[in-house]
């Protein structure tokens, strides 16, 4: 058996698909999670349990979760924002629930409708009935870099929000860079003061690409000791309560600079570059990741 070194964490079907205007159907999406478990992905986010009216391509969560060969070595996560969702995802069979807040009151309001302080209640009972049913449960950090709307966010100000987190039962923080403004000194500085109060085991990187850092973003991180990051195969992703965001960072490029650096993923860099290569055929657009490009050039 392999020792895996880090976690890649794939969040395609979820973020990738959530901002998509070409609407890929239950069927395509099931076929195309059921290539991605063959990959050796650990992890994979397969949808969202939001209002259908907020996230309509993502309006068929029930039917993937329960559509797609559960495997042993997967687990299948999805993003829940409420009870109600975390109703709808049990009743499907999730493994594990993702829940989500911002660093910043208007991306969170613009996105789940909801002040900061009127959230945390509504998270820690899903944190809590998730956990009696037996479930895992990530906690996102969104706008962890920079708001779409208010700018710079403070440290002490994500720290507050991680540390909330945790204390209602969290198994990891992804922090979030929802518009991909991150630079590297700025990863380095909010790592470091995390993780200062909450272990290194803890603690996700979520990049998006917008600016080009992400990959820079991820050898700072990992660098500093963060051992879970999450990407989105073909580059895929955005927010669409976030304004400017584009795609995460292509799954099949960080695989590539950790083969690179000798850096065990379990994830066979051909067949995730290959999952891209079929989605980018399905969505009818050049998407951004490298590997794949090069793959349809060769
Ligand atoms: P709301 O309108 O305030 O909800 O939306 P409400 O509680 O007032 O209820 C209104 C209606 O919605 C009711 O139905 C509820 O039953 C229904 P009615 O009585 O009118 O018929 N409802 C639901 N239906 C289905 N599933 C549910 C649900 N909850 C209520 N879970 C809500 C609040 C949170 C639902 C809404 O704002 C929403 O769905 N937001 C989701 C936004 C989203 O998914 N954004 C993208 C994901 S976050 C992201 O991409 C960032 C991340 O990648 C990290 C990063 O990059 O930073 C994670
Ligand atoms: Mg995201």
């Amino acid at each position: 058996m392999r020792i895996i070194d880090v976690n890649i964490r794939e969040v395609g079907p979820r973020d990738g698909l959530q901002n998509e205007k070409e609407i890929v159907s239950t069927e395509a999406k099931i076929e195309w999670v059921n290539q991605l478990v063959k990959t050796g992905l650990p992890y994979i986010e397969l949808t969202s349990f939001v209002h259908p009216k907020w996230i309509p391509a993502l309006a068929d969560a029930s039917e993937v979760v329960k559509g797609v060969k559960k495997k042993e070595h997967v687990t299948f996560g999805a993003l829940v924002p409420n009870e109600h969702g975390l109703e709808r995802a049990l009743e499907a069979g999730i493994d594990e629930i993702a829940v989500f807040l911002s660093t910043s009151e208007t991306h969170n309001q613009k996105n789940i409708n909801k002040t900061i302080d009127d959230t945390i209640p509504v998270l820690k009972k899903v944190v809590r009935e998730a956990k009696s049913a037996g479930k895992s449960v990530r906690g996102y950090i969104s706008t962890v870099f920079g708001c779409p709307y208010e700018g710079a966010v403070t440290v002490d100000k994500v720290l507050s929000i991680s540390s909330q987190l945790m204390e209602m039962g969290v198994d990891e923080i992804s922090l979030g860079d929802t518009i991909g403004v991150a630079t590297p000194n700025q990863v380095v500085e909010i790592v470091k003061k995390v993780s200062g109060h909450i272990p290194l085991t803890n603690i996700a990187f979520h990049p998006h690409d917008t600016s080009g850092t992400a990959l820079a973003n991820v050898y700072a991180a990992y660098m500093l000791g963060v051992r879970a990051f999450d990407g989105s195969v073909g580059g895929l992703g955005g927010c669409p309560y976030a304004k400017g965001a584009t795609g995460n960072l292509a799954t099949e490029d960080m695989i590539y600079m950790f083969n690179g650096m000798k850096v065990e993923t379990g994830v066979d860099l051909e067949q995730i570059t290959a999952c891209a290569v079929w989605i980018q055929k399905r969505l009818k657009r050049t998407l951004p990741s490298h590997r794949l490009q090069v793959a349809i050039a060769q």
